[in-house]
């Protein structure tokens, strides 16, 4: 038997805003080997002051379950209504809630990465979500909002005591963004601290990647954000490596972008469609040396059949590489 079957380890395609909506999430789940998925984050206050059956943002696809919905906001009450609105009329696998995202605005809003600044709030909102629903209730961390080890204990002793049920860390703090390497040695930190499942991300770029993360980590399961990007048939090939040792070989440059045209049409109203599959298109197209090249020529063609002609022929002589598959900001 594998690591995979025996010891139960999981497989997350990575909350990413603007990124893993209901079209991504269904080419992810095409491709096969993804364990649990991720809703891009979802504002509490959005889900409360507006029609949820009107917001894209809760689009769901067919294949990409279980689903969990990743929450964002920084009131016990907005999150305690929110989750309450959508176990009326969704069926979310379980809900997450951001205590990670770094960016600029989210953290003026005091929301994200923000609240490990306030163990207390973090720790009612963990409450107030718990408490309107008997599904698993997860929280997705950084190393803190500066590197401080034993703050990221309080603050996980903090989200236990209120009742959380699964940690994701992405071992950076706030102020590194994604400066240096992940810590890989701070979700061991927490797996040996805690007896919690302990989900680890960051810099997983391949199969290799994600067998080192579990042998030296010990967590629980891995979560892959921007190589599931780059290649969103990731997640098949780390079942398969962790499996048998060896994985399958890429399917051709064009086929993700066709398949991923096809699903934003199907799954996206149409004011979305085509600065979604652009916006991946961003990610996607780092796989090729001159991808950035292509991306800026990519991006003057209007609708997405002219992208997709274009890609054809822009594509036509590329192939996929070996892993890793970092993003280019990192090579
Ligand atoms: C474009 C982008 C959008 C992201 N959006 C979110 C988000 O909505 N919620 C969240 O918790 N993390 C978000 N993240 C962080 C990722 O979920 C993940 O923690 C991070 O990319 C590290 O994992 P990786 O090295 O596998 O990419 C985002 C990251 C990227 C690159």
């Amino acid at each position: 038997m594998s690591i995979l079957e025996e010891e139960k380890k999981i497989l997350c395609l990575a909350p990413m805003a603007g990124l893993t909506h209901a079209a991504f999430r269904e080419l992810v789940a095409g491709y096969g080997g993804c364990t649990l998925f991720f809703t891009e984050m979802l504002n509490v206050r959005a889900i409360v002051f507006q029609n949820p059956a009107k917001d894209p943002y809760l689009i769901t696809g067919q294949r990409d379950c279980p689903l969990r919905a990743q929450l964002v906001g920084r009131e016990p009450e907005l999150f305690a209504r929110a989750v309450k609105r959508l176990e009326e009329s969704f069926a979310f696998e379980g809900y997450d809630v951001n205590f990670g995202c770094a960016r600029g605005a989210i953290q003026r809003y005091g929301w994200g990465v923000a609240l490990m600044k306030e163990p207390g709030l973090a720790a009612e909102i963990i409450a107030a979500v718990k408490e309107n629903t008997v599904k698993p209730v997860s929280a997705k961390l950084r190393s803190g909002f500066k590197h401080e080890p034993d703050q990221l204990l309080r603050f996980v002793e903090a989200l236990i005591k209120a009742g959380v049920d699964q940690i994701t860390l992405h071992p950076r703090a706030a102020e590194e963004g994604f400066k240096r390497p992940a810590r890989w040695e701070e979700i061991k930190l927490l797996k040996e601290a805690f007896s919690l499942p302990v989900i680890g991300n960051g810099d997983v770029f391949g199969p290799e990647d994600a067998l080192r993360l579990l042998e030296s980590t010990g967590c629980d399961g891995v979560m892959i954000g921007r190589a599931a990007l780059l290649r969103p048939w990731i997640f098949r090939d780390v079942a398969a490596f962790l499996e048998q040792g060896s994985y399958p070989s890429s399917p051709s440059p064009l086929e993700a972008p066709e398949k991923m045209a096809g699903l934003v049409t199907t799954y996206l109203p149409p004011a979305l469609q085509e600065k979604r599959f652009e916006l991946w298109l961003f990610w996607y197209l780092q796989n090729f040396s001159f991808g950035l090249h292509y991306f800026g020529q990519i991006k003057k063609e209007r609708g997405l059949a002219a992208k997709l002609a274009l890609l054809r022929k822009l594509l036509a002589s590329e192939r996929i590489g070996p892993y890793p598959a970092r993003p280019y900001l990192l090579r």
